[in-house]
């Protein structure tokens, strides 16, 4: 067995007021967790709640950005940029989220490039990769994700401070989870992409986390896979069940 260390992202993406973010971070701080030994935990509120949610947040948790800018800021209007995050210490931003891919036109190309800036600004990157339905029904998922990490990968060549998060485009936000099969066969190939495009040490070191209608419930069978490394989670990640999730192994505290 290898050392990857199990890895959990809480993306609220563009949900809370200030008084709901105030209670989920006291729901999170209150909730009983693994130690930093055996997991690694992100939290990634809106732009906006970043400061609120770093000054309340316990320490064992870390922040993350859910996008930034593709270069260096200046004249983009309503754009942040890798360098203003990296000035507010928040250490994680999330990249290629299939909602910025289909909604806001971010191609494998941009997200590359992103990912390549923040990580050369000192930023660690959630890379979220991940096919749509019809792609799966076309039989493409395995080519689909190898694209749009081969696109990420003729930009970078350093992988330590990357996490990839498959996450099938039907299984977000619909509550149509991949059964633990289908996500320990996505996360296998492309161990086996990385192992011969990138290199074995990459491929062996590499956390692939499973995202889409992830919940207390089906946690623990996906978690159980050997190449899920963990949780990309969304809906419920605005609620008590993170914390569930965040046990879906079952360390000693
Ligand atoms: P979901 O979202 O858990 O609400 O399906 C996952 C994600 O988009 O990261």
């Amino acid at each position: 067995m290898c050392s990857r260390k199990f890895f959990v992202g809480g993306n609220w993406k563009c949900n809370g007021t200030v008084d709901e973010v105030k209670k989920i971070c006291c729901m999170l701080n209150n909730g009983e967790v693994p130690c930093p030994n055996h997991i690694e935990t992100i939290i990634s509120p809106p732009f906006v709640f970043i400061p609120l949610v770093k000054s309340m947040l316990r320490t064992d948790f870390q922040v993350a950005a859910q996008n930034c800018w593709k270069g260096k800021g200046g004249a983009f209007t309503g754009e942040i940029s890798a360098e203003m995050l990296a000035n507010l210490h928040v250490p994680w931003v999330i990249l290629g989220h299939s909602e910025r891919r289909q909604l806001c036109g971010e191609t494998d190309a941009i997200v590359a490039e992103k990912t390549a800036y923040a990580l050369d600004n000192g930023l660690k990157v959630c890379l979220c990769v991940g096919e749509t339905l019809e792609e799966r029904e076309r039989n493409e998922t395995g080519a689909v994700v190898a694209r749009q990490t081969a696109a990420v990968a003729s930009k970078i060549c350093c992988w330590a401070n990357v996490v990839i998060a498959y996450e099938p485009i039907w299984a977000i936000g619909t509550g149509k989870v991949a059964t633990p099969q289908q996500a320990q066969e996505v996360h296998y190939n492309l161990r086996k992409w990385l192992d011969c495009y990138v290199s074995p040490h990459v491929a062996m070191n590499m956390r692939i986390i499973y995202g889409g209608s992830v919940t207390a419930a089906n946690c623990k069978e996906i978690g159980a896979n050997p190449d899920v490394d963990g949780f990309l989670v969304g809906g419920a990640s605005l609620k008590e069940d993170f914390i569930a999730i965040l046990n879906a192994r079952n360390y000693q505290h």
